[in-house]
């Protein structure tokens, strides 16, 4: 067996960590992010601007592989917002519960058939020399009219993906997640990537 890929991890959510590990297995070993490494301002527009910025700040301070994602929800109805903006469309920073009620009020009029949307990650793995590996994952869904489920964290509960039963990201386990997730589909081609290089 080769030995794993050690990289430090950007994020400290321990919902996406878990997600992360759980496709990465024995190939990538994620450390925790170094304490004292200030947080980045996510100012760069675009999901693979803001993990740039991510993996190069922790890449810096670590002397080591760094690995970042950006994640976010893109509601056709709204012209592809929150995107970017998913951790503080509701006014507050990181408020789920404000991020959500926003969402379903600005598609209060929009009928099932337009309610259209999906989860998008992008993931920077970041050498200090500069060397990167970008990978991309996505998964399909529509917005339902109200939340169900208290599994997962931010849009889950109102996020009904087109691979399942009708049931929400808020009502899937985290295997059942994992196995269609965008964040995990991201990690996979990340894995590929790493692979060929
Ligand atoms: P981040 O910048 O990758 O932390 O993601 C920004 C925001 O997107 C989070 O605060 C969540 O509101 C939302 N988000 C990202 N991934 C997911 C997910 O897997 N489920 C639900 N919401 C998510």
């Amino acid at each position: 067996m080769t030995d794993p890929l050690v990289v430090v991890a950007a994020t400290a959510n321990d919902h996406k960590l878990s997600e992360m590990n759980a496709v990465f297995g024995d190939a990538v070993e994620l450390r925790s992010r170094p304490a004292g490494v200030p947080e980045v301002v996510e100012n760069a527009g675009t999901f693979v601007g803001n993990a740039r910025l991510k993996a190069m700040v922790i890449a810096r301070a670590s002397g080591q592989p760094a690995l970042a994602d950006d994640s976010g929800l893109e509601v056709d109805a709204l012209g592809g917002a929150p995107g970017v903006e998913s951790a503080y469309f509701g006014g507050g920073d990181h408020d789920d519960g404000a991020n959500r009620e926003r969402v379903l009020r600005e598609l209060v009029d929009t009928p099932d058939t337009a309610r259209t949307a999906r989860f998008r990650t992008v993931m920077v793995l970041r050498w200090p020399d500069g060397r990167e590996i970008v990978a991309e994952g996505t998964c399909e869904g529509h917005i339902a009219r109200v939340e169900t489920g208290d599994q997962g964290f931010g849009y889950d509960p109102l996020f009904v993906p087109v691979e399942g039963d009708g049931r929400s990201f808020g009502e899937h386990s985290a295997a059942e997640k994992n196995a269609i997730s965008h964040r995990s589909r991201a990690c996979a081609a990340l894995l590929a990537a790493i692979g060929t290089n």
